[in-house]
This record gives C-alpha cells, sequence and structure tokens, in this order.
C-alpha cells in the first residue's frame, strides 16, 4: 500500500530525533517526493485540521486521477489504519521493553487494547461509508479518534523512558491522521459528494460526539454521551446545581459490580483546574468524564485515568496532570 511511504516518513520524523534506540522495527524513510497534491485532494484536505498532513498522505495513496469524494474518503481511512498498525507494532515493543516497570506494562497493555479498538472502528466506518451509513460512519471514526487519545493519556503516566516519548509523538500524528479522515467523514455526511462545498472544521472537534444511530451491534460502545445529559456537572465558581469537586461528582455514581454492560454514569466537567486527586473505586465501571476539552478542564495532581474497569476514552477531553511533588 503506498500510504506506507508516508508512514515511513512519519517514523523517520520520530526516530530522527533519537539516538540509541533498539526497539523499533527499522523505519525504511523514503525521501520525501515534492509531490503537489492534485487539485481534488487539496479541495477534500481544505476540509481538515491538518491540510499539510492530509495532502502529503493522501498524495501518496493510490487514487486515481479524478477521484471520488468517497475513494478520497477510504483512501484518508486507509492512511490511519496502516498508521494504526504501525503504533500496535510500537506498543507490543514497549510491552515487551517494560518487564521492568509495573506502571509502564500497564499503560502498554491499556494501549494495545485500545488501539485495537481503534482500528476497528476504522474498519467499520469504512464498511459504513460505501453503504451509505455517513452518519454511522462518522460516529465509528470519532470513537476510533477518542481510542487513540486514550492511549496516549495512559501513556502520559508512564513517560519513564525516551521510548515511551516516541511512542507519544507518533500518537500524535497518528491522531492527526484520525482527525483528517473524520472532518472529511463529517464533511461528506454534512455536505455530500461535492468536496468545493466541504468546510474547513469550525471547531476541535467536530463531529466528535455524534450519536450512533441505534440498532447496530449489540452494545452501543460508540454511543457518545452528551453534555447536556450528564447524569451530575462539576463546575467552578458561583454556578448553581454544580457539584464543586470532581471526586463528590464520582461518589454519586452508583456501583455497578458488572462493569460495561450497564448504563454510564456521565460527569461533565466543566472548564477549569481541578486541584484534587481524584479515585475511581473499582465497582464505579460506569463513569464517564466528559470536559470541555484538553487544556480547559484539567484535574491536577490526580491519576484518574488508566483505573481498572472505568470507562476511560471520553477522558479524551478532560486533561489530568500528575503533580509531581
Ligand atoms: C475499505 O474497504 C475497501 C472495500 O470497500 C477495502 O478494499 C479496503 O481495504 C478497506 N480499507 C480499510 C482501511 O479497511
Ligand atoms: C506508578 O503509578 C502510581 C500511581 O499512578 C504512582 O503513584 C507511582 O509513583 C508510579 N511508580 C513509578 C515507579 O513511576
Ligand atoms: C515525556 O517525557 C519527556 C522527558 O521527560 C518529555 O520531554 C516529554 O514532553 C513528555 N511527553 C509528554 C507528552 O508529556
Ligand atoms: C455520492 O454519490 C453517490 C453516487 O452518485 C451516491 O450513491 C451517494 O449517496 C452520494 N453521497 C452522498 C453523501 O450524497
Amino acid at each position: 500500500m503506498s500510504s506506507f511511504h508516508f508512514l515511513s516518513f512519519l517514523l523517520f520524523l520520530t526516530l530522527s530525533s533519537a539516538t540509541n534506540h533498539h526497539h523499533y522495527p527499522a523505519p525504511k524513510p523514503s525521501p520525501l517526493v515534492a509531490t503537489t497534491a492534485t487539485p481534488a485532494i487539496q479541495q477534500a484536505c481544505k476540509a481538515t485540521h491538518s491540510p499539510l498532513q492530509c495532502e502529503s498522505s493522501l498524495s501518496q495513496s493510490t487514487l486515481p486521477p479524478n477521484p471520488t469524494s468517497l475513494q478520497l474518503l477510504q483512501a484518508a481511512m486507509a492512511v490511519s489504519s496502516t498508521n494504526l498498525a504501525t503504533a500496535l507494532t510500537m506498543l507490543k515493543s514497549l510491552l515487551h521493553a517494560s518487564a521492568d516497570s509495573k506502571n509502564r506494562t500497564v499503560a502498554a497493555t491499556t494501549c494495545l487494547e485500545v488501539l485495537h479498538n481503534s482500528n476497528h472502528r476504522v474498519s467499520l466506518a469504512n464498511e459504513s461509508l460505501p453503504r451509505g451509513k455517513t452518519k454511522d460512519a462518522r460516529a465509528w471514526l470519532s470513537a476510533a479518534l477518542a481510542y487513540t487519545y486514550d492511549c496516549w493519556n495512559s501513556l502520559k503516566y508512564a513517560n519513564d523512558t525516551k521510548q515511551v516519548g516516541e511512542t507519544m509523538s507518533f500518537l500524535d500524528s497518528l491522531s492527526t491522521l484520525n482527525s483528517n479522515a473524520l472532518s472529511m467523514a463529517f464533511n461528506y455526511d454534512a455536505f455530500g459528494n461535492d468536496t468545493a462545498s466541504w468546510k474547513p472544521p469550525t471547531t476541535e472537534r467536530d463531529g466528535f460526539w455524534e450519536t450512533l444511530g441505534s440498532g447496530y451491534g449489540s452494545r452501543p460502545v460508540t454511543e457518545f454521551p452528551d453534555k447536556s445529559n450528564a447524569d451530575v456537572t462539576v463546575c467552578k465558581g458561583e454556578e448553581s446545581g454544580c457539584l464543586k469537586t470532581v471526586q463528590e461528582a464520582v461518589n454519586k455514581a452508583p456501583d455497578n459490580v458488572n462493569g460495561g454492560e450497564g448504563k454510564r454514569f456521565v460527569i461533565y466537567i466543566k472548564e477549569g483546574v481541578y486541584e484534587e486527586t481524584v479515585r475511581v473505586p473499582l465497582e464505579k465501571g460506569n463513569v464517564v468524564f466528559l470536559g470541555d476539552g484538553m487544556g480547559k478542564t484539567v484535574i491536577t495532581g490526580s491519576a484518574n485515568v488508566g483505573v481498572p474497569g472505568m470507562t476511560t476514552y471520553n477522558s479524551a477531553t478532560v486533561e489530568a496532570r500528575r503533580v509531581h511533588s
């Protein structure tokens, strides 16, 4: 697959800043050919957050001279999928190299799991689109992106070797590619085949919380909760009707010893810095955190991500920073 060249290039960028490094499969960087993206690619890529990466990756895909919007989208998903496969290889390698650290082992294991989920969602999106199920495709791609963030988030708490840092950099690139595919799917759904009518994303996560239509599989894994339907809201300041700490909200979640299958308990944490350590007990397995975005909703001093049994995928919009004391 020719998108592999782009992937090699990304890997090369990631690795070239590193020295003394033996863990990854040896990259074979292809020289970056100064391809000019075709007008069709340029036009479609205008609909993404990162048009240059979009153009670069799609230019190296096998696309006909005048691709349809569906073909462009399929190429974008193929790029995501190929790079996801590389991320999985990197995570396996990291896991292999982490026998000395329980934290890194847990993080890498979590990551492998969520990246497998991510890959599966991309495949589902890819199957949905040609069948005209564009909203489903959007939802699956949203989920794929959220899972990638999750992986990144769990590594953040085990970032104590160079290999972890490099894996996180690669995940950054992967998120960009996922996000590009999602933006294109968003536009395809909203504006149809004519890429001239596609628009640049207006928010960080256009389409990110798209709710999946019913009747798709037995578990609504990609049914993203909505802030307006949150079970409880946490906020800073004088606003009434909201709790003041995240922990109080967690404590209100019902116990759900079975985990996973029951109703989710959605905690919307409004923008602000919450200086607390949040403990999510195992029996509260269906807690979902929704925030206002990375860097906006910030929980400091806590290790609230990667708690076994906790639904972490939505923690993507909540940034948790560990305080070094
Ligand atoms: C997407 O589906 C097409 C067939 O419709 C297939 O050829 C392609 O490999 C699939 N791509 C991914 C990333 O699953
Ligand atoms: C492992 O993680 C725990 C909880 O997040 C933390 O308290 C501990 O310091 C970490 N251990 C190491 C060796 O980093
Ligand atoms: C990971 O750790 C390295 C070394 O301390 C640091 O430079 C880098 O910014 C960290 N990465 C993230 C994403 O926190
Ligand atoms: C794009 O065009 C194809 C072929 O005419 C059609 O089947 C498909 O429904 C169109 N997609 C959208 C989102 O309008």
